[in-house]
């Protein structure tokens, strides 16, 4: 389905991006890796996605180095779709946000969401290309939960740049999408699941379909948003979050 087209995905060597790589290459797409993990410690998530198809190559990257990631892209002789993943979350109650917590989400989360995606495209727009960016957010971009203000108000600015650039790439055919994935058994929440038992209480109460969700579920929405089926389809935040943005009667403290 994804043959001939070249996919970019940053924290590719983390549990959610590196699914996103293996179902797209699964798709026929060939894969770029980025992350900022060295080559040698991403090497299973690497062969990974080699059994999965094909990869072109793994760089190490930090999305919020503007720098690195403008040469990186000029690196890249063609990309065509591009998955912005890399992100960070490190739960802190409001009043003991620190003002380096607060700017490490604000740098990695959104400011790299901006730098990959502006650099993605301007890249399809000196070629010509009628490319997917495709930005991970959250659920909790648009819902509070405890503990994560910074995580969330990236995430909520990881909503909006997704609107503004469908909104002035559109005229380039450009589309951008982003996927808000609910909570799933892998990654951050996985890590806050295993050692934070006050989060794991709380989402014990709040999914109404009664379970976390899994990282290849995200990472076939976002084959989806990928594939020509939503050629139609720019500015939305398709959520999966087993119904957790919903009305929660037994919302957690
Ligand atoms: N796991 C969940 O439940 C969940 C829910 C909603 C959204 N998300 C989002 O999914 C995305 C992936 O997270 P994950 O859960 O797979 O976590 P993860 O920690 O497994 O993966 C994140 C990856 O990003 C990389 N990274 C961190 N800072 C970077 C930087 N400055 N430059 C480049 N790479 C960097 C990490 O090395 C890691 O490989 C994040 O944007 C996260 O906010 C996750």
């Amino acid at each position: 389905m994804l043959s001939n087209q070249v996919v970019l995905v940053t924290g590719a060597a983390g549990d959610l991006g590196n699914a996103m790589a293996v179902h797209l290459a699964k798709a026929g797409a060939s894969v770029v890796m980025w992350d900022i993990q060295p080559e040698t410690a991403a090497q299973k998530r690497i062969e990974a996605v080699q059994a999965a198809g094909k990869l072109l190559h793994y760089a190490q990257v930090d999305v919020r180095d503007r720098v690195a990631v403008d040469a990186a892209m000029d690196a890249l002789h063609q990309v065509d779709i591009v998955c912005s993943n890399a992100g960070i979350v490190e739960a802190q109650p409001f009043l003991e946000v620190s003002q380096e917590n607060w700017q490490n989400h604000l740098d990695i989360n959104l400011t790299g969401c901006f730098n990959v995606g502006q650099s993605a495209a301007r890249k399809m727009v000196a070629s010509k290309t009628q490319g997917r960016i495709i930005l991970t957010s959250s659920w909790v971009g648009a819902i509070p939960w405890p503990e994560i203000t910074p995580y969330s108000v990236s995430k909520a600015g990881v909503n909006m740049l997704t609107k503004q650039m469908a909104r002035e790439l559109a005229t380039y055919g450009i589309r951008v999408n982003a996927i808000a994935p609910g909570i799933v058994q892998a990654g951050l929440a996985g890590r806050q699941l295993r050692e934070e038992p006050q989060y794991a209480a709380r989402v014990a109460k709040v999914i109404p379909l009664g379970t976390p969700g899994t990282a290849s579920e995200i990472a076939e929405a976002v084959v989806y948003l990928a594939s020509p089926q939503t050629a139609y389809m720019t500015g939305s935040i398709l959520t999966l979050d087993g119904g957790c943005s919903l009305f929660q009667f037994d919302a957690p403290d």
